[in-house]
């Protein structure tokens, strides 16, 4: 079991967004090695069907597991919308968490009224699993899943505030608070979303909650590890491996947008998948 304990944490993304969740991850638990799969040849997920989506997550999750890991955790909400169940049944023995449940939980918490909206990618609203989960924990909600693709290229070229981030903005948001039956809480339910919650805050004011899951899903990591007894116990810090499946110079360049920190694109290491 020690042994198991000292190995790494997989951390899967469709590309780059992943990285919030990695930063909420190494934040709380600093002693974790990560290796962070961003599967760049093939983003965006969230423009594509279940099954692709899914077919993807297994292969890119498959390499990660090869490498050895203690525990997979999804960070791409379109991957843990379409295909947690699937890579449940595929890695059995393996804990796997993605992160709709835990945004679900923390949005169910946060808002006042419980009038949710879950901004999204098309693919993951399809899905309807946010709704579904934050109705598990709070029966009487009033959940609207608001597909916002055109916030995901946005982030990606660092429009995470300014006039034209703003008008998008409202363009999404606008009609669903506005008005006496406005939502009262706004979760990013999509990786990239985080970077714009100052924006989000500003636009919508202080009776709005605005949530994600980074912060809940390294949270039930370290409830898990601890559980299984699976936390590393060597009290040294934990190490970061990158890989890619493309595109490691702008993987680099556009993680300023999700991390404080630069990574270094001569330790980015791009792989083949499929
Ligand atoms: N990582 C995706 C998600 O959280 C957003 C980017 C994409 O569509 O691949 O749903």
């Amino acid at each position: 079991m020690d042994d198991f304990s000292r190995l790494p944490i997989g951390i899967f993304d469709s590309g780059v967004g992943g990285l919030t969740v990695l930063k909420a991850v190494r934040e709380r638990l600093p002693d974790e090695s990560l290796i962070y799969l961003g599967d760049t040849a093939r983003l965006p997920y969230g423009t594509k069907s279940a099954q692709t989506v899914s077919a993807y997550a297994l292969e890119a999750s498959r390499r990660l597991v090869s490498f050895g890991i203690k525990l997979l955790l999804v960070a791409d909400n379109t991957s843990s919308a379409h295909a947690l169940d699937a890579l449940r049944a595929e890695f059995p023995g393996l804990p796997v968490i993605g992160v709709v449940e835990p945004g679900a939980a923390a949005a169910a918490a946060a808002s006042a009224r419980g009038r949710i909206v879950v901004a999204a990618t098309e693919s993951t609203v399809q899905a309807g699993v946010y709704p579904r989960a934050i109705l598990h924990s709070r029966p009487n909600a009033q959940v609207t899943a608001l597909p916002c693709p055109l916030f995901v290229s946005m982030v990606e070229e660092g429009l995470t505030d300014g006039p034209i981030a703003e008008q998008i903005a409202r363009h999404y948001l606008d009609p669903l608070f506005t008005g006496p039956d406005a939502a009262d809480c706004l979760l990013s339910g999509c990786t990239h979303f985080p970077a714009l919650a100052p924006l989000f805050h500003r636009l919508l004011g202080p009776e709005v909650a605005v949530v994600d899951s980074a912060s809940t899903t390294a949270m039930v990591v370290e409830d898990l590890l601890a559980l299984r007894h699976l936390a590393n116990p060597s009290g040294q810090p934990g190490t970061i491996r990158t890989l890619v499946t493309d595109a490691p110079e702008r993987f680099a360049r556009v993680s300023r947008v999700f991390v404080p920190w630069e990574i270094d694109v001569a330790e980015v290491e791009t792989i083949e998948l499929g």
